[in-house]
């Protein structure tokens, strides 16, 4: 438990992927289909969408092809978004309003790492603003967890003017975009790794682990799963399908926290 940490993906691992057979929201979409966007606005992301989404999640291209692929639509889009007036006040309204959904199970996985001061990082490449504020409202924002992400940068008034950087998309998640945090460094002695994602992009966000004495990868496989599946068995330990819940890492955390 002392040489324990959890390293998470966060939209469609933590968050749900489907609820009541419909799609849930990326902390992207939560933005997209808010009153805050206009109907042109909204189109225009709408149209990044459907045309980058299945690239991301193509089986049969190269990560070296994805990712100029993907830089342009984070850049794109982070550009629709900071012409879009946002305001920093409205984010907390933005969120209640959206139908986004954390697994069940969700309290007990945050509560147990709380519980047993087990350091959570949620590495995310969706916006760091939205999704703190779904933790927080979900009443999970304990001292234990820390999030790197893409976040907004506001204006004197209080009004979104563009994204920091560096920017996080699917496919740079590792230690290139860590560079001065320390993060992993303070936690060296933390060599037992869970890793919780959804894409083959999450594989590499415990990169920057000093000394990983344990890895165990687990892969919540939600999407075009009877073509993705082999290079998901391939990569991660543990593949998840069709599962909405955090049962399964809840259950792992259970043995190690209260048997150790
Ligand atoms: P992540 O789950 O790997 O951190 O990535 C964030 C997800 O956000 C990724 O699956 C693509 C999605 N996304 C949107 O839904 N809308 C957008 O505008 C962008 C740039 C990303
Ligand atoms: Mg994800």
């Amino acid at each position: 438990m002392n040489k324990l940490q959890v390293i998470s993906d966060f939209d469609m691992t933590l968050s749900r992927f489907g609820c009541n057979g419909r799609r849930c929201p990326t902390s992207h979409n939560i933005l997209d289909n808010s009153r805050v966007i206009s109907e042109d606005g909204k189109k225009k992301l709408k149209d990044l969408l459907h045309h980058y989404y299945p690239i991301e999640i193509d089986p049969n291209r190269t990560l070296e092809e994805k990712r100029p692929l993907m830089v342009e639509w984070w850049t794109r889009a982070h550009e629709l978004l900071s012409q879009q007036k946002i305001q920093k006040g409205d984010i907390a309204q933005i969120v209640r309003e959206s139908e986004v959904m954390l697994r069940d199970g969700f309290n007990e996985m945050f509560d147990q790492l709380h519980k047993y001061n087990v350091p959570l990082f949620i590495f995310s490449a969706g916006v760091g603003d939205i999704l703190e504020e779904i933790i927080r409202q979900a009443n999970v924002f304990y001292s234990n967890v820390n999030v790197v992400s893409n976040y907004m940068d506001f204006d004197d008034n209080g009004v979104l003017r563009r994204f920091k950087g560096p920017l996080i998309h699917t496919y740079n998640k590792n230690n290139s975009v860590l560079q001065g945090t320390e993060y992993f460094q303070q936690l060296s002695t933390r060599t037992s790794i869970i890793l919780l994602g959804d894409s083959m992009g999450d594989l590499t966000m415990a990169d920057g682990v000093p000394s990983v004495e344990n890895i165990l990868k687990i892969g919540f496989l939600n999407d075009k799963v009877e073509e993705r599946r082999g290079k998901y068995l391939d990569a991660y330990d543990i593949v998840l399908e069709s599962d909405e819940t955090l049962d399964v890492v809840n259950g792992i955390l259970r043995y190690i926290l209260i048997k150790t």
